[in-house]
């Protein structure tokens, strides 16, 4: 979180960020990026399985984590209205609401490097749920008021005046969706958000936003992996349009259950380099494009300091192309 002015202005830059962090690894200049006013490593941190089912039962485990990501280089965090637990059916209770957003908040609160630094991203438009035979779920809620409620709590709950990057989690089926970017174009232009996102949009949507949010609009946040290839074709359409693309669930997510043999290829190119297929998983994403970000959640300060090394791991032309399955 930082004072940076409200710029928009999105410029790829090829300088490595300075970070400043503890033991903060090399970072290659290619896979420094700029968002949302914010020169940084293109590797960030989801920290949705932090928050949601399956957190850690130790909050203290939860904070080490993103002081491992944040002492490793990691200067993106990724957060959501909606990371919490609804402890009785329905959508929620306010003991547990907000528990992502304080997490982020106390993580950066307590760790001892440079927090102006560090890109905090949040969404809106989401719910989670919780029906009688304890399953979990998600209900979208993105009406005007709901979005401007939400922001505002986000800043409360964040500890800072103004959101450095705020989402729209979802397109809420129930809203036309230019209602829904109405509401972000009013909190930039109020200034409770420095910059705005979309997420889990389709192209018509992605030139729908961009309409209504000019260059208010700095990332759309899609899903993107070995087991999600972006059928739609949404990357190349935000390369055109100069925006960041954010890949969610980048190692294929945790919640739903995917097809293992999508990381075969993954599996192999990594016994060669003697590392983690994730961390090659990462660096495949890395290299797709030049302003796309990628937000791997991880549960223990090990998992986010093997994929942070994917920022500084080369993967040569032959073998992108056999991951990306044309060798
Ligand atoms: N916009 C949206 O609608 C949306 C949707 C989904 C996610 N997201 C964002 O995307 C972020 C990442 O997505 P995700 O949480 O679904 O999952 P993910 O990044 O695909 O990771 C899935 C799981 O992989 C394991 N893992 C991570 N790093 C590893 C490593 N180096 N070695 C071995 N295992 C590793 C972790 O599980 P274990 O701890 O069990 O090993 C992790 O929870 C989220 O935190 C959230 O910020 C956004």
């Amino acid at each position: 979180m930082t004072e940076v002015s409200a710029t928009v202005a999105d410029d790829v830059s090829n300088n490595a960020t300075e970070t400043t962090g503890a033991q903060a690894m090399p970072v290659a200049p290619r896979n420094t990026g700029t968002l949302a006013g914010f020169t940084i490593p293109r590797l960030g941190m989801g920290t949705m399985a932090l928050a949601i089912e399956g957190r850690p039962e130790s909050r203290d485990q939860a904070i080490e984590t993103i002081h491992a990501a944040l002492d490793a280089g990691v200067r993106y965090l990724d957060t959501a209205w909606s990371y919490y637990l609804p402890s009785k059916p329905g959508t929620g209770e306010p003991e547990d609401m907000g528990y992502g957003e304080y997490l982020v908040r106390d993580a950066l609160n307590s760790w001892d490097g440079p927090k102006d630094d560090v890109l905090v991203a949040t969404k809106t438009g989401w719910l989670r749920t919780l029906d009688n035979h304890g399953h979990y779920g998600w209900q979208a809620d993105a009406r005007p008021k709901t979005m401007i409620a939400n922001a505002k709590e986000s800043c409360q709950r964040l500890g800072v005046d103004a959101l450095d990057l705020f989402y729209s989690h979802c397109n809420d089926p129930q809203v036309p969706y230019e209602d829904q970017m109405g509401a972000l174009k009013e909190l930039v232009d109020a200034g409770v958000a420095k910059a705005v996102g979309i997420s889990r949009v389709g192209n018509e949507e992605i030139a729908l936003a961009r309409e209504i949010l000019g260059d208010r609009l700095v990332a759309v946040q899609n899903q993107f992996s070995p087991v999600y290839r972006d059928p739609d074709g949404t990357m190349d359409t935000c390369e055109r349009l100069g925006l960041a693309f954010v890949c969610w669930s980048p190692l294929g997510g945790f919640l739903d259950p995917f097809n293992e043999h999508c990381f075969d290829r993954f599996r192999e190119v990594a016994a060669h380099h003697g590392c983690s297929h994730q961390r090659v998983t990462l660096a495949w994403e890395l290299a797709r494009y030049p302003r796309l970000f990628t937000i791997p959640s991880a549960r223990n300060p090990q998992e986010i300091g093997d994929s942070f090394q994917a920022a500084a791991l080369d993967l040569g032309t032959e073998e992108i192309d056999y991951l990306n399955g044309v060798a």
